[in-house]
């Protein structure tokens, strides 16, 4: 798999001075990333708490919360290698607005759909966002990291889109996903650029 914005769907491009800003700031960026980690880990925990009865959702998401704790440990490794400690969250601005898009009062599958393509949009993200880590940061070490997250990501992505044509048509996720890049393109133009957060 590559990992082409347009491959992963996205249409708007990290602003290019974000990973500049961001390995200056390499202390916060670590420990924004491990919590969004550990929230991946918990996001997948909750869509197998609230669907036990499908069964390949369950299937496909348990290894997932395993890769995403593990990644959050290899987070707290890279903290720890560095002298730098795992601080108080942040507030997750990205995550929060793309929240809102889960639309409520609709039937239970259509909801599912916009949890899993808001999943499947936060990996797409994070993978465009650790590729241009491991390209242009100076530490090779952990550039070589964020290129193994990158991968790890990248699967995720396909995970999440590969579950919902499995609940619901071609059609219907093909729709509602152009949807939805496009509240995700709307969000970034509107955030701040801050190196001390993954989004
Ligand atoms: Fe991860
Ligand atoms: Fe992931």
């Amino acid at each position: 798999m590559d990992y082409q914005l347009a491959t992963l769907g996205l249409q708007l491009p990290t602003d290019p001075r974000w990973v500049n800003i961001a390995e200056m700031n390499i202390e916060e960026i670590l420990v924004d990333h491990a919590y969004c980690e550990q929230k991946a880990a918990s996001s997948c925990i909750s869509m197998i708490v609230q669907y036990p009865d499908y069964e390949k959702l369950v299937q496909i998401l348990t290894p997932v919360v395993a890769e995403e704790w593990s990644h959050f440990e290899r987070v707290l490794e890279q903290l720890d290698q560095r002298g730098y400690k795992l601080g108080k969250p942040r507030k997750d601005q990205y995550v929060v607005e793309l929240l809102k898009h889960i639309r409520k009062g609709v039937g239970k599958e259509q909801k599912l759909l916009d949890q899993l393509l808001v999943n499947a949009l936060i990996e797409a993200r994070s993978c465009e966002r650790f590729k241009l880590l491991w390209q242009n940061i100076e530490d090779q070490k952990l550039s070589k990291f964020y290129y193994e997250l990158m991968v790890s990501e990248a699967g995720h992505y396909r995970n999440f889109l590969d579950l919902a044509k499995e609940y619901l048509s071609e059609e219907q996720v093909d729709q509602r996903w152009e949807e939805i890049l496009k509240i995700e393109a709307d969000i970034i133009r509107n955030l701040e650029v801050r190196g001390d957060r993954m989004h």
